[in-house]
């Protein structure tokens, strides 16, 4: 009998299901939602209004293009954080229905080790190449900015962090200073295409050991444009590809000095990107220039699969579902979770 797993991920403003078969996917729906465009970020409220809305249009066409039937499930696998209260409750409280109609086991799931293990998803007929254990994990995202240790499947350990903001935080606002819509990291990458990253210089921080901090460049970045525009008003428009390419060239060297250093002190050479932030072009170029001056085999997720996304829900409920990491009927998600993904 194969393993079918439906993943459900509700954590911020994506409502997504996908179905994973013995860990190939079988699908993957996302709808996002554009009400948030005007207001410049995620409005909590809105967000779990939406979810609401597609929470069972999205599962159904999951199971519809998997060709798999309600009854055909081995267990269904949901998000129980870290992630905006009112949008994961939508997702736990419709996967602990699923469940308890069709009589199959629940399985709650941290939403960054799933961004990690979506290394490990086949794709029909594709022979994959997936990391080895232990790898070096930068996990990237709008909430998130942490280098981790992948020792196994569901064994993990961070060994750095941000103390402030996230790597997609100071992506979305800085764009955001110059005026570009949320969410403006993947703006910031299309411009930075046809600008110079060396046209601007930004200080990056001093920060101990494997931590990050991207609060002073997000200020450091504010203050600038602002003396600028005193003296040109036109400054933002004018030098728009510049700017995002110069911002984004300081984040991703500040990204990735950590990481070589994270390499270096743990003698892993297999190093995987995950998480939104790892779509941005810059990061992807320089890792794979990273892998040809240190040797590093690095492994990169599809856009589809960088970004939010519930096959990375499914893939890490099958390695819980394997390992009979259940949850019960009454468990409840949890805006913050504690550290190294227990
Ligand atoms: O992992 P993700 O989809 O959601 C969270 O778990 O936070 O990450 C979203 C973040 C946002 O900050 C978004 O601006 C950023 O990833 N992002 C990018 C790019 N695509 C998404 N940042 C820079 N360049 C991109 N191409
Ligand atoms: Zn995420």
């Amino acid at each position: 009998m194969p393993v079918n797993i439906l993943g459900i991920e509700s954590s911020c403003d994506d409502t997504a299901a996908a179905v994973v078969q013995d860990g190939i996917l079988l699908s993957n729906i996302v709808a996002d939602q554009e009400v948030h465009r005007k207001y410049g970020g995620v409005v909590p409220e809105l967000a779990s209004r939406a979810h609401q809305q597609n929470i069972i249009p999205v599962v159904d066409q999951a199971l519809k293009t998997a060709g798999i039937t309600p009854g055909e499930l081995s267990a269904v696998a949901f998000t129980k954080g870290p992630g905006l209260m009112g949008s994961l409750l939508v997702g736990s409280s419709f996967a602990k229905g699923f469940a308890l109609a069709g009589g199959i086991p629940l399985v709650g799931v941290n939403h960054l080790q799933a961004h990690i293990l979506v290394h490990f998803l086949r794709h029909p007929g594709v022979e994959a190449s997936m990391p080895s254990f232990p790898f070096l994990c930068l996990l990237v995202s709008g909430g998130h900015t942490q280098l981790v240790v992948v020792k196994d499947f569901l064994d993990m350990k961070i060994i750095g962090s941000t103390i402030d903001d996230a790597a997609g935080e100071a992506f979305d606002k800085c764009a955001k200073v110059m005026g570009l819509p949320y969410p403006g990291g993947p703006l910031v990458d299309r411009y930075a295409r046809d600008g110079d990253g060396n046209a601007f210089a930004f200080t990056k921080p001093l920060i101990r050991e494997l931590d990050y901090s991207f609060s002073g460049l997000k200020t450091a970045f504010l203050y600038f444009i602002r003396d600028r525009l005193k003296e040109n008003e036109d400054f933002i428009s004018h030098n728009r590809d510049n700017l995002c390419a110069s911002i984004q060239k300081t984040i991703v060297e500040i990204l990735t000095d950590k990481l070589e250093k994270a390499c270096i002190q743990t003698g892993i050479k297999v190093v995987a990107l995950a998480g939104g932030v790892s779509a941005n072009t810059g990061l992807r170029e320089r890792m794979n220039l990273l892998a040809r001056e240190h040797g590093w085999k690095v492994f990169i997720p599809e856009i589809s699969l960088s970004t939010d996304n519930a096959a990375m829900i499914a893939i890490t409920g099958y390695f819980k579902y394997r390992a009979k990491e259940f949850a019960g009927l009454d468990s409840a998600p949890m805006a913050r979770l504690p550290g190294d993904f227990s």
